[in-house]
């Protein structure tokens, strides 16, 4: 099982400005989780905070028990052969070809020999579609085939935690889909412990079993995917909706009198953008028949009957919908 990781209070910022400030959340093993939130809200220096490229000035980061603000930088240094880290850039070096980058954290990190290396290699190459195109420049592919090969390079150690910027972006929506399902069908195969940020609406309703929110310099919400996208919140809202009217702004956050102003104007006729609202929830992608059975699930539906109690009418019903659904379907397989 993947582990955990927690954060505790984490305050981070640069000079005088507040990135983001107290954000407490827990990834529950092996389970995919899902951080949103407008540009420039800091899900990029969140995610370089939990593998200690970035540090926060307060609170504490435990990662499979270990608090990385407090410990040593070997320990630091074993604790990231843990993670697996796709960046948003991809950050593939430009001089090497694919094989070459795909293989760098295994020459990097382990003895294996070549032959061993070209294994692995090939085998993730072929995961993520790129089997053919090992002998190119990232220079020499697109945009959505660099993204592949850097999730290829994330998974070479067989990382216990994936770390996931911005997938989707650069892609299309039919290989925003593919990706999707690659990342549910991992995390069925290895139940590594997973954090996708990303903009993406269609993602983010599809695929996690936890949705998290940054927004205005704190985490609004992070909790199971029913709650969030049952949830009433403006600003949660509004985003998954991708609608200009609500508390997000082009640049700056609005104030209240604008938020009104907008309503009316809409109200009165005007289109908002975004997508039409969704009646009840989609329900969550599930890993490929023939995939090992997703533990997460059962994990989660156990974790989420206890906090039942808690949760609203409509996110307690979509939660109860969605019981089983799992079930059904690794059945199907194994037949
Ligand atoms: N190393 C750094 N030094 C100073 N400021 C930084 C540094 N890294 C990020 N920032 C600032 O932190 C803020 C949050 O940046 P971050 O890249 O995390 O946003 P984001 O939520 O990932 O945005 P996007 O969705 O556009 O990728 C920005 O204002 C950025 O300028
Ligand atoms: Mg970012």
């Amino acid at each position: 099982m993947g582990v955990e990781v927690s954060t505790a209070g984490i305050t981070k910022s640069f000079g005088a400005q507040t990135i983001w400030r107290e954000v407490s959340l827990t990834l529950p093993p092996g389970e995919v989780s899902v951080l949103l939130g407008p540009s420039g809200t800091g899900k990029s220096v969140f995610l370089k905070s939990l593998i200690g490229l970035l540090r926060p000035e307060c609170g504490s980061i435990h990662v499979d028990g270990t608090d990385i603000m407090q410990c040593s930088t070997s320990q630091l240094y074993e604790i990231r052969k843990l993670f697996g880290v796709l960046f948003q850039d991809g950050a593939l070096f430009g001089s090497m070809s694919l094989f070459d980058n795909v293989a760098f954290p295994l020459r990097e990190h382990t003895r294996k020999n070549e032959s061993e290396i070209r294994r692995i290699v090939f085998e993730k190459l072929e995961l993520t579609g790129l089997l053919g195109a090992e002998d190119k420049l990232p220079g020499e592919i697109s945009g959505g085939m660099r993204k592949r090969a850097g999730l290829a390079r994330a998974l070479v150690l067989d990382p216990e935690i994936i770390l996931v910027d911005e997938p989707d972006s650069g892609l299309d929506p039919v290989r925003t889909t593919y990706i999707s399902q690659l990342f549910l069908d991992i995390n069925a195969q290895i139940d590594a412990t997973f954090l996708i940020v990303t903009h993406n609406i269609n993602l983010a309703r599809t695929v996690p079993d936890n949705i998290g929110m940054l927004f205005r310099r704190e985490l609004v919400m992070f909790g199971p995917r029913e709650v969030l996208l049952t949830s009433d919140e403006p600003v949660v809202k509004q985003f998954l909706n991708g609608r200009m009217v609500g508390p997000i702004g082009m640049s700056e956050e609005k104030d209240e009198a604008q938020i009104e102003r907008e309503q009316a104007l809409v109200d009165a006729g005007h289109h908002a953008g975004g997508v039409d609202e969704i009646e009840g929830i989609i329900p969550q992608m599930q890993a490929t028949p023939g995939m090992p059975f997703r533990q997460a699930v059962t994990r989660r539906q156990n974790r989420v009957r206890e906090m039942l109690h808690t949760l609203t009418p409509a996110a307690r019903t979509a939660v109860e919908a969605s019981f089983g659904v799992g079930h059904a379907v690794s059945d199907l397989a194994d037949r």
